[in-house]
């Protein structure tokens, strides 16, 4: 493409979430990107066009690429580093028992650079980090090459959502760069021009020309430090309107008319504002976790982080609350089916959801679970091997005493509850997420209870 500088790449944990998505991205701007991973099963996937994480539209750009030649798929990090200016790291960080984040893989990602790089090259660390790993990474690197010289490190943290992971890179809310050296940002401008001139080498429908991306230019710290906080702040939202939706419900009040009363306010807004059984997933728990343990480290009591984690923690009880309040305190071989496996919809990402974990306390009981998932069917029974689960919602319907809704697929809210049910009685219906409607579960003759209304 004409005026357009090429880079050549490689994304490390390229075989993950954001390092797929990534790669991708970069690739169709046009760089040349070697994703490098460990895990073969992924690798073997991806060489055949098949992606091993779900983002809509993620495998037909994928397969126009390697066609392309603009994206290939190796486990060789020598041939990766030998092959790339730029490496971008985002391998996973995930949380320690004590709640701070494990960078062991950051670490030695970081060992092996030390001794492949062997001219000037740029470290981009997309994986969310406390602050201070990029000094670490700098330490790391600099027992055997030279800062400046040899590399320069560049904080760049990834905002993407899963299930709208592509609309995110492509149209992103902004992009943030931190990094003391000029030289480094240099390169990190040119590799995002094409993204914030709108060019690229592949048709992609999430290009939104009407609107300039922000990009903003920082320290490594501030940078770190944003991507914490975004995180927080959603965190904390989420348990915001569970506090409320607990008070609503024991005053009377209706959750849905407050949501929607409560984000027409323009200083509030609508996100992330629908009450429900709590933030799971791969990062809200993870980095708020590491937020508090930061601030500790800093002498700094986040009073307020760890109130958000206190009511995170209690939401599950809520809700294993409502499904005792229905059935009796012995839940023994009671039928309670979990509708969304995933930690929310349109992803076939398991880590650590909340479905999985009131899985766990319902089996426990001793009670008889079957879940439901359109997409993450395989990852939860890769997780719980004995759950119960399948894609046919009716099937999973059919003998449920009680039914908990847990995320906020779409299609729950067209379920033909007319099979539904045990012994010919219609199941109690727990709504955590307030998608249903009222006047189809009444008709079906149907109890059901919404999470924050009464
Ligand atoms: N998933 C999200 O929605 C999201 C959003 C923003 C930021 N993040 C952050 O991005 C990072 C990655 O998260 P993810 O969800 O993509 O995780 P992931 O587990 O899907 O991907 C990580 C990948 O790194 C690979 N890997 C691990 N060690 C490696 C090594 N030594 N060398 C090469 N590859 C290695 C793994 O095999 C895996 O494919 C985390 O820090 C996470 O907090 C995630």
């Amino acid at each position: 493409m004409e005026g357009l500088r090429v880079t050549d790449i490689g994304v490390i944990g390229g075989a993950g979430y954001v390092g797929l998505v990534t790669g991708v991205g970069l690739a169709a701007l046009g760089h040349r990107v070697i994703a490098e991973d460990i895990d073969q099963r992924r690798l073997e996937m991806l060489r055949a066009g098949k992606s091993a994480v779900y983002e809509d539209g993620l495998e037909a750009i994928l397969g126009e690429l390697i066609e392309m030649d603009q994206i290939s798929f190796t486990d060789d990090l020598s041939e990766t580093v030998r092959g790339s200016e730029v490496l971008f790291i985002a391998v996973g960080t995930p949380s320690l028992a004590d709640g701070a984040a494990d960078l062991s893989a950051v670490i030695s990602v970081a060992e092996q650079l030390r001794d492949e790089i062997d001219r000037y090259t740029v470290i981009v660390v997309k994986s969310t980090v406390p602050v201070g790993t990029i000094e670490v990474v700098n330490d790391v690197l600099s027992q055997k090459l030279r800062e400046r010289e040899d590399f320069d490190v560049v904080s760049n943290p990834e905002f993407l959502r899963e299930g709208s992971g592509l609309i995110d890179f492509f149209s992103p809310s902004r992009v943030i760069v931190g990094s003391r050296s000029e030289r480094a940002l240099a390169v990190l401008r040119e590799i995002y021009e094409p993204l914030l001139s709108g060019r690229v080498v592949v048709d992609v429908p999430w290009i939104d020309s009407s609107r300039e991306i922000p990009y903003v230019e920082t320290d490594s710290t501030s940078a770190q430090l944003t991507k914490y906080a975004a995180n927080a702040y959603l965190a904390t939202r989420i348990s915001f309107i569970n506090e409320i939706a607990g008070i609503s419900e024991k005053v009377g009040g209706n959750i849905g008319d407050i949501v929607y009363g409560l984000g027409l306010d323009p200083r509030i807004g609508p996100g992330y504002l629908n009450p429900g059984i709590g933030f799971g997933g791969p990062c809200l728990d993870k980095d708020l976790r590491a937020l508090i343990t930061v601030a500790g480290e800093n002498s700094y009591d986040p009073v307020m982080f760890n109130g958000v984690v206190r009511r995170n923690e209690l939401q599950l009880q809520e809700v294993m609350n409502k499904i005792t309040g229905a059935l009796g305190s012995s839940l023994y071989q009671r039928r309670i089916a979990l509708l969304g496996l995933a930690f929310k919809e349109g992803t076939n990402d398991v880590r650590y959801s909340l479905s999985v974990r009131l899985y766990r306390a319902l089996r426990d009981q001793g009670a008889s679970v079957v879940g439901h998932d359109l997409l993450a069917v395989q990852e939860a029974k890769e997780l719980e091997p004995e759950l119960e689960a399948s894609v046919d919602v009716t099937e999973v319907l059919a003998g449920a005493e009680v039914v908990v809704v847990l995320n906020s697929e779409p299609s729950y809210a067209d379920i033909d509850w007319s099979a539904a049910g045990a012994g010919g009685h219609p199941p109690h219906v727990i709504d955590t997420r307030g998608i249903l409607a009222a006047g189809a579960l009444e008709a079906a003759g149907i109890t059901f209870d919404v999470l924050g209304s009464r």
